[in-house]
């Protein structure tokens, strides 16, 4: 298949060129960036964007508008966009759209295996570990666990966990998202983890997801690449692609 990189001079982007390059079912045929023309990007079957959210919905346009199957890596997607991409691949028959907030193999298992251990436990807390730089807290994808792991105990009919607590010094007992408590750690020399704890009397799972570099999402790409071929329309997550 030949690709095409948006974004390709960014961070994510040049993990991309480098994964699709070694790849032996690959070949890219543009790396395109801020302020390249796209014509070279007319070349290839499907395009790779990891650029900016001012950027994307035109990226994903203009490729449509060329029949060209995209993976989609770009964050940034309301409700709305996504409504507005689906008319757009609606409108291109046989094209194949994937957008995905994260193409962590982890932790999108982590997110599935957490939503199955969730209502077999009395106890769950998740603990998030990034590097200083990062600006927010919880992250993104400890929010989405948290939820995640509430929806599937609300749907068990499992009851409020165990929890004494009456007097705190605030942030001790973390961030409640959902009902569940999530621990924000910053380390400097890490990247990004999470671990989520499950406990009942006499028993603990935890379930730990350890990104080390950008390239831990570079076999989620290209399972999308293999994927959005034959599937037609918009696909949301990378849940579907790996058969969850
Ligand atoms: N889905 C995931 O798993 C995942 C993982 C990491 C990052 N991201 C997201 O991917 C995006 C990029 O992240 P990054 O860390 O690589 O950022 P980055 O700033 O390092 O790279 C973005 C690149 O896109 C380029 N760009 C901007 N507008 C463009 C346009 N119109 N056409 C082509 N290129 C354009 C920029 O010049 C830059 O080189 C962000 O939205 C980020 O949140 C998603």
């Amino acid at each position: 298949m030949r690709v095409a990189v948006f974004g390709a001079r960014g961070r994510m982007g040049q993990e991309v060129v480098k994964a699709v390059a070694q790849s032996p079912d690959f070949e890219v045929v543009a790396q395109i960036d801020a302020g390249d023309p796209r014509e070279p990007a007319e070349a290839a079957e499907a395009v790779v964007d990891f650029t900016h959210p001012d950027a994307v919905m035109d990226n994903i346009a203009w490729s449509l508008r060329h029949g060209l199957h995209l993976v989609v890596g770009t964050t940034g997607f309301t409700p709305d966009r996504l409504a507005e991409v689906r008319r757009s691949a609606a409108a291109a028959p046989g094209v194949g759209v994937l957008v995905a907030a994260n193409f962590s193999v982890g932790a999108v298992l982590m997110a599935h295996f957490a939503r199955l251990a969730a209502p077999h436990f009395e106890s769950v807390e998740i603990i998030e570990f990034h590097h200083p730089q990062k600006a927010d807290a919880p992250s993104g994808t400890a929010r989405e666990t948290a939820a995640a792991v509430a929806a599937a105990r609300r749907a068990a009919g499992c009851p409020p966990m165990p929890d004494a607590t009456t007097h705190e010094t605030p942030g001790a007992r973390g961030a409640s998202i959902d009902g569940v408590r999530v621990h924000a750690l910053r380390l400097a020399g890490l990247l990004a983890a999470q671990e989520v704890h499950f406990t009942s009397p006499g028993e603990t799972v935890v379930l730990r997801d350890d990104a080390r570099d950008r390239s831990s999402f570079m076999p989620g790409v290209l399972a999308g690449l293999r994927w959005v071929a034959g599937h037609p329309g918009l696909t949301c997550g990378l849940d579907t692609v790996l058969g969850l």
